[in-house]
């Protein structure tokens, strides 16, 4: 089985070829604008070629995108040039890369990560830390815990002959149950669109 960042790397020439902003997208940003303030200094984890978090930059003052796979970051940076956005930056990292400052962040998004990540309540606690008090954390995950057991099957064989990386079996209970560990407030639950299959929640750092 590929290493999540291998299979990454590999993905990110044909990435772009799905075409991302259907419904979802729109939705997604409209979410995500009513959140932030335009001054805010947002942190988007797992950019990919940094499409969406391209689209996330009018509504803020400032994103940082990273994501582990250095081929997405080259990919993202060469299309804020083209767009000619100045206000987003790409770099290759993970969320414990100790270049990222602590309370520094007003607001972190993570669309389609967090069932990729080798110790999900770990990175929760990080990006709490590195959001300022009061921070809003914008997740969109897929529960494949919640999924129908043909579905459940189907994932594990495609993840078994490395057409996908490792994915945690999450269901969303639990997911809410590790961001709230991880120190959050839940402000919403809800899956938006039924057929996307993503369990999005926003959630407020608590100060204690
Ligand atoms: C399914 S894609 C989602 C991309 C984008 N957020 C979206 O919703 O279209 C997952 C991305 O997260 C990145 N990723 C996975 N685990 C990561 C980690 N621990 N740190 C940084 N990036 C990660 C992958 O390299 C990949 O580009």
């Amino acid at each position: 089985m590929p290493k999540s960042k291998d299979f990454w790397d590999k993905r990110a020439g044909r990435y772009d070829a799905k075409p991302k902003k259907g419904p979802n997208f729109a939705a997604r940003l409209e979410r995500a604008a009513a959140v932030f303030e335009k001054t805010d200094r947002v942190l988007d984890v797992g950019t990919a070629t940094g499409e969406i978090t391209l689209d996330l930059a009018p509504h803020a003052g400032e994103v940082l995108g990273i994501d582990h796979s250095a081929r997405m970051v080259e990919a993202a940076n060469g299309r804020a040039r083209e767009r000619g956005v100045t206000n987003v930056r790409f770099e290759q990292m993970e969320p414990d890369d100790p270049r990222l400052e602590p309370g520094t962040f007003n607001a972190i998004t993570v669309y389609s990560v967090i069932h990729l990540l080798k110790d999900a309540p770990a990175t929760l606690a990080r990006l709490r830390d590195l959001l300022i008090p009061g921070g809003h954390l914008i997740t969109e995950t897929p529960c494949l815990g919640d999924w129908n057991l043909l579905w459940r099957i189907l994932i594990r064989l495609v993840v078994l002959v490395g057409m996908a990386p490792p994915i945690l079996s999450l269901e969303a209970d639990g997911l809410e149950k590790m961001i709230a560990d991880a120190g959050f407030e839940i402000i919403e639950r809800k899956v938006y669109n039924p057929k996307s299959g993503l369990e999005c929640v926003l959630a407020r750092k608590r100060s204690a």
